[in-house]
């Protein structure tokens, strides 16, 4: 029997991994890449996927990419037929595509601010969950992760839109998570306040900064997540803030 770590991607998963060319995307694509896992990477930019892809060095049978606007309606379909027909298989969905536009107050003009994020955060991931998830189910395994804020629960009031759509989003994902108890798929939300890209919270601290979380530590969990070590946890909303108070 082979024996895979505790805590590790078995060999040969395939992730979908939208949001791939974004700052988070592109740290979990290497990270999962050096897991073993066959790589889905979409975004909407063929030219940044080229790109992500070459930097990857991996052979060619273990990536595809996609450029694709995951907000249409038809765009999770497409994005698990190519999937299947490249891999045969499909077992992670990652969803970590991004946006934000805000500043509105609720009292003044922020109904076009709201129609779009739940366009870029609910929506999407509706398309893929639809897409994906009777795969997972059908095979009897398979993880959905998706990455929200403290905003979902603490709304600031120029923040509205985008705190709106991620409870959205978490709603949805932990509705989900009850729909498939106990079929081996889990679905969980990691929340995050703010993606350091660049390091700052370590290269320059400061009581702001503390409660920053970089890539490659929502990669480790997620990681983890994608691990079989992780089956129990389904419809977790994990907070990675570490020991930072957390309000917006
Ligand atoms: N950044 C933060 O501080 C923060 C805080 C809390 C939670 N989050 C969440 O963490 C996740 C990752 O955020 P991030 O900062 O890494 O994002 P990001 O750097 O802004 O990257 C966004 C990614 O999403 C893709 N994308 C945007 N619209 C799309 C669409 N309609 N269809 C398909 N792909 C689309 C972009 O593709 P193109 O390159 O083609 O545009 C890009 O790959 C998101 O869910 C975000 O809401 C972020």
């Amino acid at each position: 029997m082979a024996i895979v770590p505790q805590g590790s991607l078995g060999k040969n998963r395939v992730a979908v991994i939208t949001g791939a060319t974004g700052n988070l995307g592109r740290v979990v694509a290497h990270r999962l890449a050096e897991q073993g896992a066959r790589l889905a990477l979409l975004s909407t930019n063929q030219a940044k996927l080229d790109e992500l892809a070459r930097d990857l060095h991996l052979p060619p049978e273990r990536w595809l990419t996609r450029a694709l606007d995951l907000r249409e309606p038809q765009a999770g379909q497409v994005a698990r037929d190519a999937v299947l027909e490249r891999f045969g298989q499909a077992d992670i969905l990652l969803h970590l595509v991004g946006g934000w536009v805000g500043g509105k107050p609720i009292t003044r003009g922020a109904a076009d601010e709201i129609a779009e994020m739940l366009q870029q955060h609910l929506w999407t991931t509706l398309h893929l969950t639809q897409a994906f998830v009777p795969h997972f189910v059908a095979s009897r395994w398979g993880r959905v992760i998706v990455i929200s804020s403290p905003h979902a629960a603490l709304p600031a009031a120029d923040n509205a839109a985008y705190g709106i759509a991620k409870a959205a989003e978490e709603t949805l994902m932990l509705a989900l998570a009850e729909g498939i108890k106990g079929s081996g798929v889990t679905a969980n939300v990691l929340r995050v306040r703010t993606i350091d890209a660049k390091h700052q919270r370590d290269r320059r601290p400061t009581p702001a900064n503390a409660a920053w979380t970089t890539p490659e530590e929502i990669a480790a969990a997620i990681v983890y997540l994608c691990s079989d070590a992780a089956r129990v946890v389904n419809g977790a909303r994990i907070p990675l803030y570490g020991s930072a108070a957390a309000s917006p």
